[in-house]
């Protein structure tokens, strides 16, 4: 990872003022609680944020919630009235989550839903789960073409679905990567052939290195 990418996203950081109380203790305490460092870095949840003001968003789903740093993000989107949606597998990851959104007073507009999150996706279709208009995709990436089939058929038209994590260092270009790179692999040749769908693939660098995400919209 590049010093200079670093030094350029603080910059962004500070000069965006792309921290807040709230966002800092969510940090804070899944440190504390021994999670990973994998959330997002502050410029890409405000732009998630800002993707799921544009879109109007009042229902969102995200898969993969870790310490809630991303939701905390997305759930600053919604109205008072709106919901997001968060499946996480770990019900430790949860646990801190919980915690998390509600020091940043987002308690009444987020359920985190423990489990599997394939089985948790398609009891939401089984139910009738009410459409979302935004889902952000970010749990074990050699389920991304799974989460994206289930994502469209939960998502209403015109909406928008963000994949984290498509370029790994450039490994997705390996056509004999790891399970990670052919989940990344067959979510794209899955996009190519979704006539439902246009998207994007578009590369990053930053303070979590090189990366990439791909942008989705569901056709009206
Ligand atoms: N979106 C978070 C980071 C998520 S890290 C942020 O940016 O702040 C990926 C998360 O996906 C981890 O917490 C991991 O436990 C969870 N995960 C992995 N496999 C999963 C599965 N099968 N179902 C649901 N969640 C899963
Ligand atoms: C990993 C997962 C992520 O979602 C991420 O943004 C970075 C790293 C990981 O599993 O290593
Ligand atoms: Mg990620």
């Amino acid at each position: 990872m590049s010093d200079v990418w670093t030094a350029v996203d603080d910059w962004f950081g500070e000069v965006l003022a792309l921290d807040d109380p709230g966002l800092s203790a969510a940090l804070s305490r899944s440190d504390a609680a021994g999670l990973p460092a994998i959330n997002v870095a502050p410029n890409q949840g405000r732009m998630l944020q800002i993707l799921a003001e544009a879109v109007g968003a009042r229902r969102i789903l995200e898969i993969g919630t870790l310490g809630g740093y991303s939701t905390i993000w997305m759930a600053r989107a919604l109205p008072p009235d709106g919901r997001l949606v968060t499946l996480e597998l770990d019900p430790r990851n949860a646990a801190v989550a919980a915690e998390n959104i509600a020091g940043a007073g987002l308690a009444d507009r987020v359920d985190i839903l423990t489990g599997p999150a394939i089985e948790t996706l398609e009891r939401m279709v089984d139910v009738g789960e009410p459409p979302f208009d935004f889902t952000f995709i970010d749990a074990d990436k050699p389920s991304n073409p799974e989460y994206f089939a289930l994502a469209l058929r939960l998502s209403r038209p015109g909406a928008l679905i963000v994949v984290d994590n498509v370029v790994r260092g450039g490994a997705v270009v390996d056509p004999d990567g790891d399970a990670s790179v052919q989940g990344v692999r067959r979510l794209h040749e899955a996009l190519a052939r979704e006539e439902r769908v246009s998207a994007t693939s578009v590369q990053t660098v930053g303070a979590k290195g090189y990366d990439g995400f791909t942008l989705i919209r569901v056709r009206t």
